[in-house]
């Protein structure tokens, strides 16, 4: 199999390329930006689309996307150009050479108000990042009965530096901060590892699987509680976290409690036995991964 990853410089991309790569697994690296070892393409571009047909490759999985909420609030257009309609664009070249086809996709498609959610139960988005990612499912839905939908959860990871990562990274900066820190307490998060959601894409792609799959960590939290699993496994002081009891008025609407249920991909043999986030944090942060 010859990968090609889209947002393979991303959060969750850079884990994607990553362990393909430690499984032999050979793969293409594209992203917007210009850098060494990867191929520049804008999906959003003819040009971009062109350059990605020109590649050689077997398997696509597109993580590419404007992925921040608050952002496709501000900008709709860009929002569906990307999540929507490239997605499709994306998913017809993979059909033109009959390669397999990935999809990531988001538990904001889900409103929120009646968790878990299966796969097959009523999408509602909430916001426009959530309805621009659905239009990216749509899209791929019609192309192609064979191709994979993976929605996931609120991301953390390290591969593309920490920067990458605003759960782990604001929280570490607010407990090093020595300042008053506003964390909210009201949205239900379920923070999930990106190495294991490249563990999920490489099993799915293995399994010669198709459809929609759902993946999410089992551990729920509002910022506020992962800010505090977060100094507990590192082993900071809290003292400073205020707790917020309402979500920035400025911020886009999100659900409440998007959890995804992932017993379809259970029942397909997937080993669902991970770490808890905090063991996962306290892994991480003694093998210095997470900073000083
Ligand atoms: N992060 C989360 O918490 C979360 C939660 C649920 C679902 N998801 C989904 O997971 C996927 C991966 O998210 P992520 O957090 O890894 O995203 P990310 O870290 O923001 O990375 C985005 C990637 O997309 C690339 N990109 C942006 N605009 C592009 C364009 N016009 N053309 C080509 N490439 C472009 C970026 O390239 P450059 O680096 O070169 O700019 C980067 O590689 C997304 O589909 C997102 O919707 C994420």
């Amino acid at each position: 199999m010859k990968l090609l990853v889209t947002g393979s410089s991303g959060l969750l991309g850079s884990d994607i390329v990553y362990l393909a790569e430690r499984r032999n697994i050979s793969t293409v690296k594209v992203c917007l930006s210009q850098r060494p070892g990867f191929i520049s393409a804008d999906i959003t571009t003819e040009e971009g689309i062109k350059t990605i047909r020109n590649l050689e490759w077997d398997a696509l999985v597109h993580t590419a996307a404007w992925r921040d909420p608050n952002v496709c609030e501000k900008d709709p257009d860009k929002a569906y150009s990307i999540n929507g309609r490239a997605t499709g664009l994306l998913a017809s070249l993979a059909k033109e050479r009959n390669a397999k086809f990935l999809y990531i996709s988001t538990d904001y498609v889900f409103p929120g108000t009646n968790p878990p959610y299966r796969e097959v139960d009523p999408v509602k988005p909430l916001n426009i990042y959530g309805k621009a990612k659905l239009a990216g499912e749509e899209a791929v839905r019609k192309i192609s009965d064979h191709f994979l939908i993976l929605r996931v959860p609120a991301l953390y990871g390290i591969r593309a530096g920490l920067a990458a990562s605003p759960l782990i990274d604001s929280t570490l900066k607010a407990l090093d901060s020595g300042k008053d820190w506003d964390m909210e307490d009201t949205i239900i998060k379920y923070p999930t590892y990106t190495g294991d959601v490249a563990d999920v894409v490489l099993f799915l792609l293995g399994k010669n699987a198709s459809g929609t799959y759902q993946f999410s960590g089992q551990e729920k939290g509002t910022r506020y509680e992962m800010a505090l699993a977060i100094a507990e496994a590192t082993g900071k002081s809290s003292a400073k976290i205020r707790r917020m009891p309402a979500p920035p008025e400025a911020d886009a609407t999100r659900p409440i409690d998007a959890h995804l249920c992932m017993d379809k991909l259970i029942e397909l043999g997937f080993d669902s036995t991970l770490p808890s986030f905090k063991e996962r944090v306290r892994q991480l942060w003694q093998a210095g991964l997470l900073g000083s």
